[in-house]
């Protein structure tokens, strides 16, 4: 009988994580499967023109504690709705047929699709399509609903944090008041978990819009205490109350076009009007996906890894594994998408203990 050909591809962002989930897959189903395993590049770009790369022990060796992805990825290449040239015009077409008659020739029985809320929708759609699909759930951002905690996410906040550190030293010395933007889309999630490690004063969620008096009122009374500087984290895609998240640039082509940014420059333009302090914004943008993959993430990435290839042994395709209870779990890709994303509840307990710990969201 022919050997089993799994393929695997990473779509979206990139996420430190994504290197230990190719290596952990590739070793346990080279281990327990007759099987070979190849991966395809820049995501369904790679699957669109055929462009893959044999996965083996040689390949996969000295990766899993790297941040990024071997095989490369791509944000844009919506295979269901790709941008073409078309007698001199560009047109958008459904091209997977192309990427389903290219895994066909190349005898690819198994498509393992590493990436978030995007990608994993094109997931879906090649299994109603009939193949065989299995999702692994990736972003910094820790938004998707189906899984507790996806894996990049620990690897951001670590970041993060890390810069907090580096950030407080300098604000202090200045007596300045230091507006810190991080990623997460519209989701809090890193700027509530890194802001509590980092000891930040105000923390800015999308899921709570902010009234400016609060924050100036929370830096005058840090002066009246002595304490004359300020760390304030924001995240990208926050609001003041009655306005609207910035938008820094719009993505043609990617499932998610729309990049957030320039929030915690417009803070620190609006705060400098009501406060004697300096007042500065950072934004600390890719450095938050760079670099290696924390320990936690680097041993749920393998666990993850090992959780597809069992679904691949069972032959339970369609489904995207999870973190359920703290446990390896699965749930079916048509459960992952569509139900929104997974938001910080703002009467949730780590914004209590934030608000306990005197820390200001801005409500
Ligand atoms: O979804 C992951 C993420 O890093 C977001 O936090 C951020 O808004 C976005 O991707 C940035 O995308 P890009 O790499 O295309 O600039």
């Amino acid at each position: 009988m022919a050997k089993m050909k799994i393929a695997i591809l990473t779509g979206g962002g990139d996420a430190p994580g994504l290197n230990a989930v190719i290596y952990s897959l590739t070793r346990s189903c080279l281990r327990n499967l007759d099987c070979e395993l190849i991966g395809y590049k820049f995501g369904y770009r790679g699957l669109y023109f055929n462009d893959h790369v044999p996965l083996d022990e040689k390949a996969t060796s000295g990766i899993l504690h790297r941040g990024g992805t071997i095989l490369c990825s791509s944000n844009k290449d919506n295979l269901f709705s790709y941008s073409l040239e078309e007698d001199g015009k560009m047109v958008k077409k459904d091209v997977s047929d192309v990427a389903i008659e290219n895994m066909k020739k190349e005898g690819v029985d198994v498509l393992v699709v590493l990436g978030g809320d995007g990608t994993l929708t094109s997931a879906r759609d090649f299994a109603r399509r009939g193949v065989n699909v299995i999702g692994v759930p990736k972003t910094i951002d820790n938004d998707l609903m189906s899984t507790e905690q996806t894996f990049g996410f620990d690897s951001a906040v670590n970041i993060v944090t890390e810069n907090l550190g580096r950030l407080h030293t300098t604000t202090e010395s200045h007596h300045r008041v230091m507006v810190v933007e991080v990623m997460g889309r519209s989701a809090g999630w890193i700027a509530l978990q890194s802001g509590i490690a980092g000891s930040a004063d105000v923390i800015l969620i999308p899921e709570i819009p902010y009234d400016l008096k609060k924050v100036v009122e929370k830096i005058k009374e840090r002066d009246s205490r002595e304490k004359f500087f300020t760390i304030i984290v924001v995240t990208e895609g926050a609001r003041e109350k009655g306005g609207s998240a910035i938008v820094g640039k719009v993505v043609e082509d990617s499932p998610d076009p729309i990049r957030f940014g320039g929030i915690a420059a417009k803070i620190a333009i609006d705060l400098e009007k009501h406060v004697s302090h300096e007042v500065r914004s950072c934004a600390l943008g890719h450095i938050q996906r760079g670099g290696d993959t924390s320990a936690f993430d680097r041993v749920l990435s393998v666990r993850y890894g090992v959780a597809a290839y069992e679904l691949i042994a069972e032959g339970k395709f369609g489904n995207m594994v999870c973190l359920k209870d703290g446990k390896m779990n699965y749930v079916s890709l048509e459960d992952v998408i569509g139900g929104g994303s997974k938001l910080v509840d703002p009467n949730g307990e780590l914004v209590r203990v934030a608000k306990n710990l005197g820390i200001v969201f801005g409500d």
